[in-house]
């Protein structure tokens, strides 16, 4: 057959709470990628530019009041509203770098109180990612790193609640071999060492393997 030829781009996501050198790392990885001649795409959620995202923002930063529920519901939908295009990079032979998923959806819902079955629901069947690197930082770690901002949920007690529920969603999860803890209290080069040979054998690893688009399935 001929599907030895054919190459999908991974899917390489990024989770963990505020302040955990998430975006730092997405940026650096992408940065080495690129430059080493890979196709590669950087997206971070919740994607802002949307209509749904201009309302999440506005949610973030205090501007508007919206129902729990309502706000979950939103930023899953801002996930769906992206999944074509992104699946048509994946299958074009582009790697996404991901900040940020349906892994943070559920973690700061359920830290909120809302059930963690509900909470996963509306992200069924969205792609899966090929792995989740998750960068691992107690709150008194992230806490110094010039401290949180004024975003909504940028507060220590919540931010709490959210390391519990990320931890409790991964126990919970049928595919826990998607998750790669990592010591995010490391210098930035050596967490970026790390991450750029775990990267590469993934984008060779997975370059022949069907998409997934069945999250939580
Ligand atoms: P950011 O700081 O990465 O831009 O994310 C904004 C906030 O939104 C952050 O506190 C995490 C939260 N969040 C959710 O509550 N649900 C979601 O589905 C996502 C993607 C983020
Ligand atoms: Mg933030």
């Amino acid at each position: 057959t001929n599907t030895a030829t054919y190459k999908r781009g991974a899917f390489i996501l990024f989770e963990g709470c505020d302040r955990t050198g998430k975006s730092t790392q997405a940026n650096k990885l992408f940065e080495y990628l690129q430059s080493t001649g890979h196709s590669v795409k950087l997206w971070k959620f919740p994607d802002r530019t949307t209509p749904i995202g201009q309302t999440i923002n506005a949610y973030l930063t205090n501007n508007q009041e919206l129902d729990d529920k309502a706000i979950h519901l939103l930023f899953s939908a801002n996930r769906w509203e992206s999944l074509p295009k992104l699946k048509n990079l994946l299958l074009g032979g582009t790697t996404l770098i991901v900040d940020r998923y349906a892994y943070s959806g559920v973690s700061y819902s359920v830290a909120k109180g809302l059930d963690l079955d509900w909470c996963r629901c509306p992200d069924i069947g969205l792609l899966r990612p090929d792995i989740i690197i998750f960068m691992d930082l107690s709150i008194e770690e992230s806490e110094k790193r010039g401290g949180f901002g004024e975003e909504r949920y940028e507060k220590k007690n919540f931010q709490e609640k959210v390391c519990k529920s990320f931890s409790q969603l991964k126990q919970k999860d049928d595919d826990d071999s998607l998750w790669k803890f990592l010591d995010a209290k490391q210098s930035v080069e050596r967490l970026h060492e790390q991450i750029v040979k775990i990267s590469l054998d993934l984008i060779e690893n997975c370059s022949q393997l069907p998409l997934k688009e069945d999250l939580w399935k």
